[in-house]
């Protein structure tokens, strides 16, 4: 990625730069990839990126959105979502986050639990409306990725067991304020491994079949989002690779007849049109380390801190300066924290106070998970498409 580094000379920094050119190639790449199958449709997840400049190019590009909160709803709905093609999930709705959903007419609600379920009835027949809802299943199938970002296994608070799905779509059926449209699973996120969605697929018709077996029929499938990115090398993958998970689930997946067939990427479509740009404050010499001290913690990129993750970091003044020495520094932030590290033993080409680090991949659970933590202000935005 080539980055306007002029512009960011005159900046305040940490700011977020994000590279719409790159964003909009991400989403033709997608769409490209559903082409082939009219009944796939993408609900962008909120959640990974809810800038609104960002949020518009996806409602102009016809993706839905898949909010886990009222505020996410709000914001979908302010950045020209249409209400037909918003769902709203979460385990912990609140009886005002889903009478708003109600009165917006939302597309439709993954329920988390039977107690869910009955609030939703009730808070529907107050208004005298019909709610549409899905139930997300815990299909207890393993993600392969870090414990804290995997959601379909047996022990995590997710969605409802196998054994009680049947009982809680027939409470559903005998519910006058309730439709059954569908179930909702998702199992985790950067998921690198593709064959996980091949035994997805394979749980989902187990799932059907049984309900079949009852007479149930399905209209439609959620299979979720999760597909991982390139965060070592964002340059060799900027775009990630839709069309083989598409494919592949394309091939595994027994679409029933009619059936529609939804997707809820988050990080896939978002992360690596966004990098964290940062300002080196100091270059500090420890006893066993050198240390790059930059203007941004994770009170701008949390991502490291709270699941170990390394995003790929650039001096950009030093490739600017055409620096060919490098030394290796642990690269951290200004916040009274010992976790507030970005990297250890950071290979960079020599570093000097006033140079400018870029924290790649940082478009999802970037910004949106910022802070403002140590009295921290929340950071300005720069668009390439404005530089
Ligand atoms: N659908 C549901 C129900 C989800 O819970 C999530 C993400 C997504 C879709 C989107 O998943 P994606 O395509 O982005 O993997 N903050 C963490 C990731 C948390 C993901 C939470 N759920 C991180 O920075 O890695």
């Amino acid at each position: 990625m080539s980055f306007p580094i002029q512009r960011f000379t005159q900046a305040a920094t940490p700011c977020y730069y994000y590279d719409m050119a790159l964003l909009r190639r991400t989403i033709d790449s997608l769409k490209a990839a559903l082409a082939p199958y009219p009944h796939f449709h993408v609900h962008y997840a909120i959640k990974a990126n809810a800038n609104p400049r960002i949020l518009e190019c996806l409602s102009q590009a016809g993706l839905g959105a898949d909010c886990v909160s009222g505020g996410e709803v709000e914001q979908a709905v302010a950045c020209g979502f249409p209400a037909d093609r918003i769902v709203f999930a979460g385990v912990g709705k609140t009886d005002d986050e889903i009478r708003a959903s109600l009165k917006a007419g939302i597309s439709r609600f993954n329920v988390e639990s039977l107690a869910e379920l009955e609030v939703i009835n009730e808070l529907a027949a107050e208004m005298g409306v019909v709610a549409p809802v899905a139930f997300r299943v815990n299909p207890n199938v393993d993600a392969h990725t870090h414990a804290k970002i995997t959601t379909g296994l047996n022990e995590n608070k997710f969605g409802i067991a196998i054994e009680d799905l049947l009982s809680c779509i027939e409470s559903a059926q005998a519910m006058a304020n309730v439709r059954y449209c569908g179930l909702h699973f998702h199992i985790g996120s950067q998921i690198l491994d593709l064959e996980v969605y091949e035994t997805l697929c394979r749980r989902v018709d187990e799932i059907q079949t049984m309900l079949e077996a009852h007479g149930i029929s399905t209209p439609t499938i959620n299979l979720g989002g999760g597909l991982g990115i390139d965060y070592d090398t964002p340059d060799a993958n900027p775009i990630p690779a839709f069309n083989e998970w598409i494919g592949r689930i394309a091939k595994h997946l027994k679409v029933r007849q009619g059936q529609e067939v939804h997707f809820e990427p988050g990080r896939s479509i978002v992360a690596q049109c966004g990098t964290l740009i940062a300002r080196t404050i100091y270059v500090k010499q420890g006893h066993a380390k050198q240390f790059v001290i930059v203007d941004a913690g994770f009170t701008e990129l949390i991502r490291p801190a709270m699941y170990g993750s390394h995003h790929a970091i650039q001096n950009l003044s030093a490739e600017e300066r055409g620096e060919q020495t490098t030394a290796t520094y642990d690269v951290v932030g200004p916040i009274c924290e010992s976790s507030d590290v970005f990297a250890k033993g950071e290979v960079l080409p020599l570093t000097q106070r006033g140079d400018l680090i870029a924290f790649r991949s940082a478009g999802a659970y970037g910004e949106v998970m910022a802070s403002s933590y140590n009295c921290r202000h929340l950071r300005p935005t720069i668009y390439s498409d404005e530089c």
